[in-house]
């Protein structure tokens, strides 16, 4: 593999001055060879570096990292998380059908189980037969943090035009602002709470699971009867005082960043129903079965892949920004940084060794239009490259309101165009001249607005946001992730290096509580005494 990485690498210097728009007019037909449509997503990567020679040794590259096999293992159960002795099968929760045997038990019965006790309890809810001890429930507070509250937060977000279930609250901070606000509007008799907890243990969430409880229990004769667990954790759901029958239980092969698909999506579910909850698992089956099945150079995830290694391994970006020109998309840039950098932000790899390459990259973003009022100003202006993933609809659900939806399209697509062409130094002169400047006034205002242009972006291009969309969206994500560690040999689907955090958290507890707490630095000492001071 080390050659084709210093193929790419020496491709990439042979390059030279060469521009995206240069690639444009070697290859007439590049806006078609380098887009990729698949099961009504259309990825255009044609504004970016990638010509027929990098494509070629990017993929050369990742079948050499031996993806159909790791694909196929994934997929079939085998224990690829190596660091926990864990299979990955997230993808088993939007594809109920078949087998799939892990330590020779199918696990698929039991999540088939959980699926329609998960469909029959959301039914019970949103039709009102299942009660708050004040009617019928007017309110879901989820209470969970990281991969228990991203997904089924984004998701309901971003399907508010098919929300028509109770009205759904996600509380995730432990700082007592959150739970405080999110409680402050809320009648205790008509609200369900779910405390979304793949452990059961993380301190944030079961704080605020017991500030709910307590604020509940000033109002509720009962307030356990009005929570739900979603937990791999039984045992301790049952210590907390959740009646079984309100336990959704998932295995230790469903990863927190990718459990959107199962019990933790129970938010989702009562917002949205059933059916359509189904939906969004077959658009991320769909996406499963594309990945499985697409020959390397027309499978979706593959391609995303290519690009990001592209993008940051071999031209050193260190940042990749999603923008969704669509304001419900607004949370899709933390998921997919949870998703991304927890999955791949790691420095050794499978084998023990030190990576020799740089990890995962930055992920961050903001829908637009917002964000061009923003931090666009770095992205074509600044010293670095920052590639973009843009994202956009062709419909979206106010048909009134048509008119919106062309601006803010031709907005997401004018911002890739001027990404790419840039304004050189002469039609930025003639501009200043067209408003009447001239001399050095002209010269220097001029240079201000010159554009570098040659900053790489891929659209992704959807028919319209929908259950079935959004699940491919966050697959085709997903996969992207895995290609990419599989190309570094990364495990990604540990986290380790979230467990210091929360080790270090206890430890430096008893120290802003005046209490003996050895082992720290003098600058943690320190600011923990004037934190106390200051707190009098
Ligand atoms: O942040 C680390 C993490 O382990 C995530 O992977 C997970 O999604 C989150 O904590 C929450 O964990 P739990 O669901 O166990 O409360």
């Amino acid at each position: 593999m080390q050659d084709i990485w210093n193929r790419l690498k020496s491709h990439r210097r042979n390059q030279g001055t060469t521009r995206i728009p240069d690639l444009f007019t070697a290859d007439p037909d590049r806006a078609t060879n380098f887009c990729t449509k698949a099961d009504g997503l259309v990825f255009d990567w044609s504004k970016t570096m990638i010509d027929a020679q990098a494509r070629d040794l990017l993929l050369e590259l990742t079948a050499s990292a031996g993806i159909e096999a790791r694909r196929e293992a994934m997929f079939t159960g085998r224990k690829i998380n190596e660091t926990e002795g864990r299979a990955v099968l997230h993808s088993a929760l939007r594809n109920l059908d078949g087998s799939v045997q892990v330590d020779g038990q199918d696990v698929m019965p039991a999540l088939r189980d959980t699926h329609a006790r998960m469909q029959a309890f959301a039914r019970d809810v949103r039709s009102g037969s299942f009660k708050g001890q004040g009617g019928r429930i007017t309110d879901i507070v989820n209470i969970g943090i990281g991969g228990s509250d991203l997904g089924p937060y984004m998701a309901t977000l971003a399907l508010a035009p098919y929300h028509d279930g109770p009205w759904t609250h996600f509380v995730s901070n432990v700082d007592g602002a959150d739970i405080h606000d999110t409680l402050k509007g809320l009648d205790p008799e008509t609200t369900l709470v779910i405390v979304a907890s793949k452990t059961f243990t993380t301190i944030e969430t079961m704080t605020n699971a017991r500030t709910a409880r307590d604020w509940m229990a000033r109002t509720v004769a009962d307030p356990a009867a009005q929570f739900v667990a979603l937990s791999s954790a039984v045992d301790k759901t049952a210590e907390f005082g959740i009646d079984e029958t309100r336990v959704f239980g998932f295995e230790d092969w469903v990863g927190g960043r990718y459990s959107v698909w199962g019990p933790i999506g129970l938010s989702l579910m009562l917002a949205i129903g059933p059916e359509r909850f189904d939906e969004f698992l077959a658009g991320g089956a769909a996406m499963d079965a594309h990945f499985r099945s697409a020959p390397l150079a027309q499978n979706l995830p593959v391609l995303l892949a290519l690009v990001g290694i592209w993008h940051h391994q071999i031209c050193g970006y260190p940042t990749r920004a999603v923008l969704p020109y669509d304001n419900r998309l607004l949370r899709l840039p933390a998921y997919l940084q949870q998703l991304e950098m927890e999955s791949n932000g790691k420095g050794v790899a499978m084998d023990g060794n030190d990576l020799t390459m740089p990890s995962g990259p930055v992920v961050w973003g903001e829908p637009g239009t917002n964000g061009q009022h923003a931090f666009y100003q770095l992205i074509h202006q600044g010293t670095s490259t920052v590639p973009c993933e843009f994202i956009l609809a062709a419909r979206g659900h106010e048909d009134e309101l048509a008119h919106h939806h062309i601006l803010l399209a031709a907005n997401c697509l004018a911002q890739s165009e001027a990404l790419m062409r840039g304004r050189n130094l002469d039609e930025a002169r003639a501009l200043m001249a067209a408003k009447g400047l001239e001399g050095p006034e002209l010269e220097r205002q001029a240079r201000h607005r010159v554009f570098p242009g040659n900053r790489p972006s891929t659209t992704l291009l959807i028919g319209q946001l929908t259950p079935y969309t959004l699940g491919q969206i966050v697959v085709l994500y997903e996969h992207r992730v895995f290609v990419e560690g599989v190309i570094l040999g990364i495990n990604s689907f540990d986290q380790w290096g979230v467990e210091l955090g929360k080790e270090l958290a206890l430890r430096v507890e008893p120290l802003l509580k005046g209490e003996p707490a050895p082992g720290h630095d003098a600058s943690t000492e320190h600011l923990a005494g004037l934190f106390r001071e200051m707190r009098g």
